[in-house]
């Protein structure tokens, strides 16, 4: 049987006027014992319902409030007051889900205004809020949209392992994954744990990214992309760190740092774009969210555009782009390097950049996103290609106002012999990647490819300050609950 849902009943109504339809949905608000409005999820737009005295039972009214499950059949007719366009006069009201309506007084689905940190508390009940039934429709536009763009581009969505034997991608702290009894871990004779006796019969542990694979694959596919879960044991406990997040890797056979930039930001584009053209609704909800947010800051904190604003010019605008050398020269120049403005103050070139130096570049010097490329090579991966200064590598960050690097990629080093030097230097073990380094040996070309943060363009796109909002359930240090 097809179901209506209210997202179609809304957008489509004059195909249903005057006909009866069934619909179902939770009470979100309940009005002079007469109008319900509805939502089922689909849209952030309440059904009103009208409750029809002549067929119904006053007794059941009873039994109706916020949170509410129902079962409503009844006519669609435009509406006589204000406020919505049409209506269901209700002819049979099924109540489907028992309320426990003493517990509901403790919990966020009482309608009045929540503070995050009791809705994170809450999170299997943030789902039916407007706030997080708008960022959880738009996240699901972002992925959708993500698949969209390289599908039309012609690569391949590829899978890449969540349990990996690779420790070495060198991208941040591993989780470890085993089956021993944690009792009783075998050891060998000198003491140390047997990994042979594990379950992979070696030590092997949750994936911090998919790009070692992903080259392999590019290596024979031409262009993939991963689109999975990812996980760093890192303990950051920031607005815009997860201990499990999902990214978005491409990995691109014969493109080199230049090709690979210009995917990055047609890449951001689309995606944003596809949000403006899909998601009016929820992004309004949004744009007026996030504008209240910037009147209770204090003025100079105050964000210049809205939301909306903000996402249009960003993919009207072209990104800057600037190589790492550059950057330098304007923190060293900068007012609040020489005020001593910044916690980590930029003394010389070489320096890695924190968050509030790239955040400086993006919101105060620049007022736009950049791309900074040509970074030292001490500060980034082993797998980057060596520029020929023999002091960069052909490294590109993408950096957004508000969040800081949003991409991390590179041009990578597809020479045997310089990759294996730049393992040797970096402790890299080459013995444990002998198949990725097969890829530099039977038919090598340049390749490029980066990782995008899924929660951090969310964050971006809805207006959220904290990424622990954007992810139906957040893993963060001593946080796993649901
Ligand atoms: O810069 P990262 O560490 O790059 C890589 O992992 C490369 N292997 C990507 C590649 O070239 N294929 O991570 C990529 C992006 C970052 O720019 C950031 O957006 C996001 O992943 N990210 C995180 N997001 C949430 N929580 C964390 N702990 C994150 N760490 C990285
Ligand atoms: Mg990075």
């Amino acid at each position: 049987m097809h179901k209506q849902t209210i997202k179609e009943v809304l957008e489509n109504y004059k195909k249903f006027l005057h006909h009866d339809i069934t619909v179902y949905g939770w009470v979100r608000a309940f009005r002079s014992n007469r109008f319900i409005a509805l939502n089922d999820g689909s849209t952030i737009n309440n059904l009103q319902i009208v409750v029809d005295f002549e067929n119904i039972d006053e007794n059941l009214i009873k039994n109706i409030n916020t949170a509410s499950s129902l079962k409503i059949v009844g006519e669609v007719v435009e509406s006589q007051g204000a406020g919505q366009t049409v209506e269901i006069i209700a002819k049979k009201i099924i109540v489907l889900g028992d309320n426990f309506t003493e517990e509901l007084q403790n919990t966020i689905l009482q309608p009045k205004k929540h503070s995050l940190e009791k809705l994170r508390e809450q999170a299997h009940l943030r789902f039916r809020t407007n706030l997080f039934g708008a960022v959880f429709r738009v996240r699901h536009a972002v992925s959708f949209a993500i698949h969209s763009f390289f599908n039309d581009r012609q690569f391949f969505y590829l899978n890449t392992p969540v349990i990996t034997g690779a420790d070495a991608e060198g991208a941040g702290e591993m989780f470890g994954v085993t089956n021993f009894d944690l009792d009783n871990i075998p050891r060998d004779e000198e003491g140390a744990i047997d990994y042979a006796q594990d379950f992979f019969g070696r030590k092997t542990n949750l994936t911090v990214s998919g790009q070692l694979e992903g080259e392999t694959a590019a290596m024979g596919l031409g262009r993939i992309y991963t689109f999975g879960p990812t996980f760093r044991a890192e303990n950051s406990n920031t607005t815009r760190h997860l201990a499990e997040f999902w990214m978005v890797e491409p990995e691109v056979a014969f493109n080199n740092l230049e090709d690979n930039i210009d995917l990055a930001e047609d890449f951001l584009k689309y995606v944003i774009q596809y949000v403006l053209d899909k998601c009016k609704d929820d992004l309004e909800f949004l744009d007026k969210r996030f504008a209240e947010e910037q009147k209770q800051k204090p003025e100079k904190e105050r964000a210049k555009e809205g939301l909306i604003e903000k996402l249009e010019n960003v993919v009207a605008k072209r990104f800057k782009r600037v190589s790492y050398t550059e950057a330098i020269d304007i923190l060293l120049n900068s007012k609040e390097n020489k005020k001593g403005k910044f916690v980590y103050p930029v003394e010389k070139w070489g320096a890695d950049l924190q968050s509030e130096h790239e955040r400086y570049l993006v919101e105060k010097h620049f007022e736009c996103p950049v791309v900074l490329f040509d970074y030292p090579a001490e500060i980034k991966a082993f797998y980057m290609r060596l520029n020929e200064d023999d002091k960069t590598v052909a490294a590109m960050d993408v950096l957004f106002p508000g969040i800081g690097e949003i991409i991390g990629g590179s041009q990578r080093e597809e020479r045997l012999d310089v990759l294996k030097k730049k393992m040797e230097d970096m402790h890299v073990d080459q013995e444990e990647l002998w198949w990725y380094l097969d890829t530099r040996k039977f038919g090598s070309v340049p390749h490029s490819g980066f990782g995008l943060g899924l929660e951090r363009l969310v964050l971006f796109v809805t207006g959220m300050t904290n990424i622990r909002d954007v992810i139906p359930f957040p893993r963060t240090p001593k946080s796993a609950e649901f």
